[in-house]
Order: structure tokens, then C-alpha cells, then sequence
């Protein structure tokens, strides 16, 4: 019996239309578009403006531009994951809410939280459904509006992140194209590094919580640089090697896109020229779970069936990993 693996039939994504660039935030911190620029690779951002507006917005217009596009109905759809550190609410799943939204009705769906790995994670859990045969389409969202979050009055965190989503189609393969291998880690002890305080159960909103900014991203910048750049690279290394690929055989890196200066490290420690790296910092910054597949959205056109990719992510928790696929279309 051929083994079943689990292959992305498809992918859409989804950016609001408001740009803040980085000569917006020069008039909102201290702060230089040449900063910014060089430190991180990023030159603007998008935003979800509009009040009652939540991550679930976007996930759902990143969905209903996949199904459309791959000749889904709602119906077909088995399970819908969505990897989100943003989530409309706490309860209910923002899942629940994009299915709501695009018309799938009494499916299994549910949020998947780790942060800047979260697509990943949710990836690899998608998989899982579809290689043991129990469902044969699944839809994996990434979506963050990290603008929700965002102290705007902190230069250090202000600059790097902005608001989108994008969604993969999972289907059985039979040909062995799709999803390889995987590699997933999580260290608790990063959390200092990179949290949000309040707002869980641990610190409830308060007068107090607010006026200390609990409720907004705290992140100690070189400290999650130094974890970043050695543990992205680290689990690169390590699934190319034990699937005995060079970087002749890898046809793109699809990085998560927090820090130009992490991604050419990793490409480096790879060996994968910079031809052969999906950016779009530049143009995103950092949409946390949904960097990935926004990449794989705007490089759908050059790639071809049977390349070899390698999706490698590092973020909050601390949570990193890499995916090796074979593009299935
Ligand atoms: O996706 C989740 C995972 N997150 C990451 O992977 C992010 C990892 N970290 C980074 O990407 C980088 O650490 C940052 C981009 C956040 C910061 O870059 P850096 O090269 O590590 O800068 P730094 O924090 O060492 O700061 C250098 C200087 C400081 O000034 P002094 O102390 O040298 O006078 C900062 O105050 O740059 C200053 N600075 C800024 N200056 C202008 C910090 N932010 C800004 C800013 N504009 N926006």
C-alpha cells in the first residue's frame, strides 16, 4: 500500500489595504526609515483599521479566496485550523469564526497557538489528519492583526510587526508529493523574552495591567535575535541533512519573516543563495503566523511540482521548527 502524505493543493492570502511605512512611524517614535531598514530588512506594513475588526477578518477572506480558487465547497472542508496569537476573542476559536464567515458549517475547527511557528505547527497537525486517512481536506490558516497588540509609543517593537493572513489547502497525496518530514521544538524558559503580560488568567485586565502596557508585546530584541538566528538555522540544517539534501536540491527556503539579518543567516548556514529565499519583510514585516504562507502566496508562480521546499520558523515561547515539503502543483 502506498503511504499517504499530506500535499498543500493550494494557498491565498489576504493583507488590508492601509500601508504604514516606515516614514508613518518616524512621526509617531524616535525613529528612521534607515534604521529600520538596515536593522530589519522591513520598509512598510499593513494595517486592519475598523472598529469590531478581528483577526478572523482576514483569515476568512485569505479562505474564501483559497476555496474559490481551488474549487472547494465549504461543504468539502473536513477541518480548518487556524494559527493565531491574535484571536478575535478568547472564546470562541477564531476558527469557529472564519468557518462562520465562509460558510462551513458543523466541521471540526479549532485555534492552534505557538506563536511565530504557529503555521507550522499547524501545518504538521493538519497532516497528521490527512496521512491517517481520516479527512481528506483540510484548510490551515495563519493570521495575526498584530496591530491589536502593538505598544505604538515602544520604537523597539512598533517598527517590526504588521497584520495579514494566508491559508494552504491540505489534501492526500498519492504520489508522495507534500509534507516530508518535520521538525518541532518549544522552550518555556524564552517566555520572559517575548510575551504578552496580560489579559490571560494569570494577569486579568486591570487599571493597572493597562497603565503598565501589560496588554501590549514585550520583547527583549537581542535576546530573541541570538536564540533566533542559531536555533532557525540549527533545525534547517538538521532536517536537510537527515533527508541528505544540499542546498543544490532545496528550491526555496520559506522563512518566517521577523528579521532580514535571521533569514540570511539561516540561508547561509543552508547554503541556499539568496535567489532561493522567499522574502516579503520588506513589503509585510513580521504577520507572525502568517509570514509563511504569505511567502508561498506570492511565490506560487515560480514554483513547479516536486520542488523541494524548506519552511523554517523561530518565535515566542520560545517555539522554532522546519518543514520539508515537496510542492505539490
Ligand atoms: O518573530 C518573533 C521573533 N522575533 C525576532 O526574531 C526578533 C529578533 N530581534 C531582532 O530582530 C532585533 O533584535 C531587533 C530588530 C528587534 C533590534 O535590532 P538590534 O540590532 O538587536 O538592535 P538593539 O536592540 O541592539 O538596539 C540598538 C540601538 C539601541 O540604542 P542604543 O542603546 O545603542 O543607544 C536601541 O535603543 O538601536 C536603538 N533602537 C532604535 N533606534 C531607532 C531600537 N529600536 C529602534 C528604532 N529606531 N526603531
Amino acid at each position: 500500500m502506498t503511504k499517504i502524505t499530506a500535499a498543500i493543493t493550494g494557498v491565498f492570502g489576504y493583507v488590508p489595504e492601509d500601508v504604514l511605512s516606515n516614514a508613518d512611524l518616524a512621526k509617531m517614535v524616535d525613529t528612521t526609515d534607515e534604521w529600520i531598514t538596515t536593522r530589519t530588512g522591513i520598509k512598510e506594513r499593513r494595517v486592519l483599521r475598523g472598529e469590531g475588526l478581528g483577526t478572523s477578518v482576514m483569515g476568512a477572506e485569505a479562505v474564501k479566496g483559497l476555496l474559490a480558487k481551488t474549487n472547494t465547497k465549504p461543504e468539502e472542508v473536513d477541518l480548518l485550523i487556524c494559527a493565531t496569537v491574535t484571536p478575535d476573542h478568547f472564546f470562541p476559536a477564531t476558527a469557529n469564526l472564519i468557518c462562520e464567515k465562509v460558510g462551513i458549517a458543523f466541521k471540526a475547527s479549532y485555534d492552534l497557538a505557538a506563536a511565530c511557528s504557529g503555521f507550522l505547527n499547524a501545518l504538521v497537525t493538519g497532516a497528521m489528519f490527512i496521512e491517517s486517512g481520516r479527512y481528506k481536506k483540510v484548510v490551515v490558516v495563519g493570521a495575526d492583526k498584530m496591530s491589536a497588540i502593538v505598544d505604538y509609543t515602544d520604537r523597539t517593537t512598533c517598527v517590526l510587526f504588521g497584520d495579514g493572513a494566508g491559508a494552504v489547502l491540505l489534501e492526500p497525496s498519492n504520489n508522495e508529493l507534500g509534507i516530508q518530514d518535520f521538525i518541532l521544538k518549544s522552550d518555556g524558559a524564552g517566555a520572559p523574552h517575548l510575551i504578552q503580560k496580560a489579559g490571560g488568567s494569570a494577569y486579568p485586565p486591570t487599571h493597572e495591567t493597562i497603565d503598565n502596557r501589560w496588554h501590549t508585546i514585550h520583547q527583549e530584541g537581542q535576546a530573541v535575535f541570538k536564540f533566533a538566528v542559531t536555533r532557525m538555522a540549527d533545525v534547517s540544517a538538521e532536517i536537510m541533512e537527515r533527508n541528505q539534501l544540499t542546498g543544490d536540491d532545496v528550491a526555496f527556503l520559506v522563512p518566517h519573516q521577523a528579521n532580514k539579518r535571521i533569514i540570511d543567516a539561516t540561508a547561509n548556514r543552508m547554503g541556499v543563495g539568496p535567489e532561493k529565499v522567499m522574502l516579503n519583510i520588506h513589503k509585510y514585516g513580521n504577520t507572525t503566523a502568517a509570514t509563511i504562507p504569505l511567502c508561498l502566496w506570492d511565490y506560487e508562480s515560480q514554483l513547479k511540482k516536486g520542488d523541494n521546499l524548506i519552511l523554517a520558523a523561530f518565535g515566542g515561547g520560545f517555539t522554532w521548527g522546519s518543514v520539508f515539503l515537496k510542492w505539490a502543483y
